[in-house]
């Protein structure tokens, strides 16, 4: 064995050389593994005695893709293409041989060897597009060589990987080795040999891309495809004409064409975005004065109280993680309806293929319905789901308090209620917590972790493991009105409601907000929700837009009219132009002059807010760091990821611009732009949020 670097070394089996990368954790490609690889390949074909080249990796990975912590840094030759184009033109078969995962510069560097063996679970993909990048290093021009352009954009495009059998169908391997696999590659380089096969050079194939040229439609339908998944983002596109460069274009060329392509992502605001969040997902776990070592508890069962919208998303998501719910209620019919609306989404998902008959049935058999709060003595942790009323919540947390296990967690889902006050009522307020669940809970990966005065850091960092468990991305925040995510929330809706009182309508709102990234724009959202949540006939002032249209019965996507009309059944927002006419005779009752409002106000009206919102909660430590909101605001509120968040965006924009515009609102329309004293802080030490991160 000869160390050609600290990562590679070359060893001789016979005839065949081994070329070993042995570069922990994940076999990155950094520059020892670049170089060692670069030379290896050299050595060995140099060196008469060897035949063949199997590349392999030690630990539990191929070469898992770019080294992410090189990136941003200046780069050291020699550089990953370079490297590859060695392999590339070896005047000996270079057999690539696969474990774990082929992900990245991983794949290209499979790509770029003559043949490809794999275990029967190693996985192979190109995520780059996941960061707002492309494979840099040929992975778009080899791979539609190799597997045809139709196969090889959803994998490009999308960066979804795929397993050893469809790899092996696809042609992306030429063999499973079965059983231990530096002895399968071995044996894989010697049928080369024996059988004399040509060097398959992917850069030299051309039958798959030529006969692509005579079918250019498969780029428009791939484009169609991508305008309803991947709206907004600049990556796919940029991937699909790096496909085309390498239908259309000499390989070289397409070289350049997707280096080019490469250059202008990285230069974007868009991958430096999703390249930050990336980051910031990892970095939510990290509460500072939460050691790695705290103990935690161990959570084996949980009750869940209240089977409505949210309780029953929640249980749901304890019981996909095998762990057994105990769901109270006050009546039997009540407890029914709930469960039964929890079997009904197992069964839709199954009728869907996704998921067998044997897995609901098994789920459901870890529900216990009852009518007895006393049913909840032995669970480990409680989370409450009743309606939002500080004193049946109180009330509920006494009883708890009496119920359950001294060392039980006490948890609200409450979204406004202060937390401390519910925590105040039992004689253990350090296992008091709130766990604040987005809907549908069952759904949206978004969980806040509210964190009480006295909540104990034992219990913090046990729900933050559970977090991880029932797979949710938890963030941290502290106990104020509405917490971090629907305390900026509330923002954007006071400037709707104001915006369509001063002179703009719905559906120019709405357009602004989904044009921005957002999945939809906050008419069409609060039609979805429901106009009538919180509303009734008996209280109703007739004093709001909202309170109109429901005295109209006008309850919004649930009974086919709100601020939109729908067709029945139909999800697609409608013109209502007998709202528009409500909304502009109110506005008028109320003493406004409408006016014409620019798409460049409404955007700044609805966002800024958020983003001072958010530095009031930064000011008043609510939340850990900037990032945490951003967190909150991609998987909890639909903020588009390829701008990062509200505050990756503040910055993005410039704070000294956001901070004249909030002034100039401010001047115009009062205190509701009032800015925050953190932002005016910053601005003046020429920084930004982003050096607030830690
Ligand atoms: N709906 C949302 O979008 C959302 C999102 C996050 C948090 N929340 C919060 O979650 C909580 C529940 O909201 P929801 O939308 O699920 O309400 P919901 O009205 O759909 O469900 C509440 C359920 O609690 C039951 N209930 C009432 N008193 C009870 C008691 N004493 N014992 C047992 N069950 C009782 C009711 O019968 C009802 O089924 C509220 O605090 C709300 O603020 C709601």
């Amino acid at each position: 064995m000869v160390a050609i670097t600290e990562a590679v070394s070359l060893e001789k089996q016979g005839e065949i050389g081994m070329l070993w990368i042995d570069n922990p954790p994940v076999n990155a490609l950094g520059f020892p593994v670049r170089k060692g690889m670069a030379d290896g390949i050299d050595m060995a074909m140099k060196d008469d005695t060897i035949k063949a080249l199997v590349v392999i990796c030690k630990g539990r990975t191929f070469c898992a893709g770019a080294d992410i912590r090189e990136f941003g840094k200046p780069p050291q030759a020699p550089h990953l293409p370079d490297v590859l184009k060695v392999f590339d033109q070896a005047t000996k078969p270079v057999i690539a041989a696969i474990h774990g995962t082929a992900f990245g510069g991983g794949l290209e560097t499979a790509l770029s060897s003559h043949y490809r063996i794999a275990v029967p679970t190693a996985q192979f993909g190109l995520p780059e597009v996941k960061l707002g990048l492309l494979p840099g290093a040929g992975g778009t021009q080899r791979l539609p060589r190799l597997i045809g352009p139709e196969k090889a954009l959803p994998m490009i495009a999308t960066g979804n990987p795929i397993g050893a059998a469809q790899a092996l169908k696809e042609g992306v391997i030429d063999e499973i080795a079965e059983g231990d696999l530096a002895e399968a590659a071995v044996a894989f380089a010697r049928k080369v040999l024996a059988e004399k096969r040509p060097l398959r050079q992917v850069s030299a194939m051309t039958e798959k891309v030529e006969a692509a040229r005579k079918t250019p439609e498969i780029f428009a339908d791939y484009r169609n495809v991508l305008a309803k998944t991947k709206r907004g983002f600049e990556a796919p596109e940029a991937c699909v004409k790096a496909v085309e460069a390498a239908v259309n274009l000499p390989f070289d060329e397409g070289m350049a064409t997707e280096r080019k392509l490469f250059e202008g992502l990285m230069r974007g605001s868009q991958s430096a975005a999703q390249r930050y969040y990336f980051f910031a997902e990892r970095q939510v776990a990290k509460i500072p004065d939460i050691p790695k070592d705290t103990p935690l508890l161990d959570i084996k069962k949980v009750g869940v109280i209240g089977a409505g919208t949210m309780g029953g998303g929640i249980t749901m998501n304890f019981i996909n993680a095998g762990i057994p719910v105990t769901l109270v209620e006050t009546k039997q019919e009540f407890l029914d309806r709930g469960i039964g609306v929890i079997k009904k989404n197992y069964d839709i998902t199954a009728a869907k293929g996704k998921m067998t008959q044997q897995a609901v049935d098994q789920r459901m058999g870890l529900i216990t319905g009852t009518t007895k709060m006393e049913d909840l003595a032995d669970v480990d942790l409680v989370i409450e789901a009743v309606y939002e009323n500080m004193d049946l919540k109180k009330e509920i947390f006494k009883k708890l308090d009496a119920i359950c296990k001294k060392d039980a967690i006490l948890a609200t889902n409450t979204s406004y209620l202060d937390v401390n006050e519910i925590a105040a009522q039992t004689s253990r307020p350090e296992f008091v917590i709130g766990l604040h669940f987005f809907s549908p809970a069952n759904v949206m990966r978004l969980l806040e972790i509210v964190r009480a005065a006295k909540t104990s850091k034992t219990v913090l960092a046990t729900s933050l493991a559970l977090g991880k468990r029932i797979k949710k991305i938890a963030a941290v925040v502290g106990v104020c009105y509405g917490f971090a995510g629907n305390r900026m929330f509330a923002q954007r809706k006071r400037e709707c409601d104001k915006l369509v009182l001063e002179g703009a309508l719905p559906a120019q709102i709405d357009k602004v907000i989904f044009d921005f990234g957002f999945p939809m724009g906050p008419f069409a959202l609060y039609d979805l929700i429901g106009l009538d949540l919180g509303w009734s006939k008996e209280t109703t002032t007739s004093d709001s837009i909202r309170d109109l249209l429901c005295e109209q019965g006008r309850f919004g996507l649930k009974n086919s009219k709100g601020y939109y009309n729908y067709e029945k059944g139909g999800r697609k927002p409608l013109p209502a132009p007998e709202i528009e006419q409500l909304i502009i005779d109110f506005s008028k009752k109320k003493g406004f002059t409408r006016r014409d409002i620019s798409d460049e106000e409404i955007l700044q009206r609805c966002i800024y807010p958020i983003i001072n919102e958010g530095a009031k909660i930064l000011e008043e430590k609510i939340a850990v760091r900037p990032s945490d909101l951003d967190v909150i605001w991609i998987n909890g509120y639909g903020w588009p990821v390829y701008s990062g968040g509200p505050m990756f965006y503040a910055d993005l924009v410039g704070l000294d611009k956001i901070l004249a515009v909030l002034k100039k609102f401010q001047a115009e329309q009062g205190d509701d732009f009032k800015p925050a004293p953190l932002l005016e802080k910053l601005v003046k030490e020429g920084k930004n949020f982003s050096s607030l991160n830690t």
